[in-house]
């Protein structure tokens, strides 16, 4: 007898589209640079002698260790499978389902409005400005009932920083109102712009970071929310009693370890300069505007983005759209696929 299965499941679940993550996109070929991975393949020891135990919710050598790269307490750090899953602890610890409120500034990262869906909390959207800051007048008119204010910085798609001064006005009008979630996965590429010396001095500021970026590790998942105490002992209710399997805290505390860090540090310089040769060689091309970028990625501006996304898709060149006019995301790989992928484009440009 046939039952209808999908009618019990919740009606939100049954509406929503999911994120469309480059992974589910799918497409085939030899250069991959959709996802804002590393190109780098590092090696790690993977020891089994501590799998038949449960992990720690919160390994310590793993937190003192991300804190101690962070520049702050271990009190100010809490660690989960990536950066999308603080996103979903913050909603479900702050965010009354029906009720209370996130927002948003798009074009941004997908997954602050699909995680807020999720649990029935209604997203509102405040544009970035035409220069891709925040808009504070429109933010300030926007924050009846909401609790979360997510901002992103590189932002992506658009790769551009936030300016500082916006980011402070943004916490000083959300104060005893509102957390401010600055979304920093891709810092690691520009870790002067951070706000994390800022956690001091607001207490509602909540700071994303994750090692899927910079240090190689999308297929870890890997990430970390930095807030004051307060929060993270609000995030530890609500988070899954084993979030970190044991592997993944090993292989992450390798990752910052002196060793670790200081082979991030060299792969951080080879990419910039790879983006650097991408963002010259598209520059020169008529009619494309590379947009600057301080993240492993760029958004760059073609006279018919969608013809050209379309022409390397089917030649194995696997980009990401963007939901700006005729823009294109290109992340960074290594100098070969850059190489590639520029001489891919110029030709077609060219015809
Ligand atoms: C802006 C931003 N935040 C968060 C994430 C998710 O990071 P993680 O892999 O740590 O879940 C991504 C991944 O692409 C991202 O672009």
């Amino acid at each position: 007898m046939s039952q209808n299965i999908e009618a019990l499941a919740r009606k939100t679940v049954r509406e929503m589209t999911p994120y469309m993550s480059a992974r589910r996109l799918g497409g085939s070929g030899d250069i991959w640079l959709n996802a804002n991975e590393s190109p780098f393949v590092n090696e790690y020891a993977i020891k089994s002698d501590r799998l038949n135990r449960y992990s720690t919710c919160q390994p310590d050598e793993l937190i003192n260790a991300y804190a101690s790269y962070a520049g702050i307490n271990s009190q100010y750090v809490l660690t989960s499978r990536g950066a999308d899953e603080g996103i979903e602890l913050l909603i479900r610890a702050f965010c009354e389902p029906n009720k209370d409120k996130i927002l948003y500034c798009p074009p941004t990262y997908g997954m602050y409005a699909i995680s807020a869906q999720t649990f029935d909390v209604e997203a509102k959207q405040v544009p970035l400005t035409a220069e891709w800051q925040l808009d504070l007048d429109a933010i300030g008119q926007s924050l009846d009932a909401v609790k979360l204010v997510f901002v992103c910085s590189p932002n992506n798609p658009t790769g551009n920083l936030l300016n500082r001064a916006d980011i402070e006005a943004l916490l000083d009008m959300t104060a005893n109102r509102a957390l401010v979630v600055v979304d920093e996965a891709y810092i690691d590429f520009c870790m002067d712009a951070s706000v994390v010396d800022l956690l001091d001095k607001y207490p509602n500021l909540v700071i994303l970071r994750t090692l899927s970026k910079a240090f190689a590790l999308a297929g870890l998942r890997c990430g970390f929310t930095l807030a004051n105490p307060v929060v993270i002992e609000l995030l530890l209710k609500v988070i899954a009693p084993y979030p970190v399997p044991v592997p993944v805290a090993d292989i992450a505390v390798e990752a910052l370890s002196e060793i670790g860090l200081a082979r991030a540090k060299t792969q951080i310089l080879d990419l910039c300069a790879n983006r650097a040769y991408l963002q010259a060689g598209l520059g020169m091309l008529p009619g494309v505007h590379v947009f600057d970028g301080y993240g492993n990625y760029l958004l760059v501006k073609f006279p018919d983005g969608e013809r050209l996304f379309k022409a390397l898709w089917d030649n194995g060149i696997i980009l990401r759209r963007s939901p700006v006019e005729n823009c294109i995301r290109i992340s960074i790989g290594n100098r070969d696929e850059c190489e590639k992928t520029l001489a891919f484009i110029r030709q077609q440009l060219e015809q």
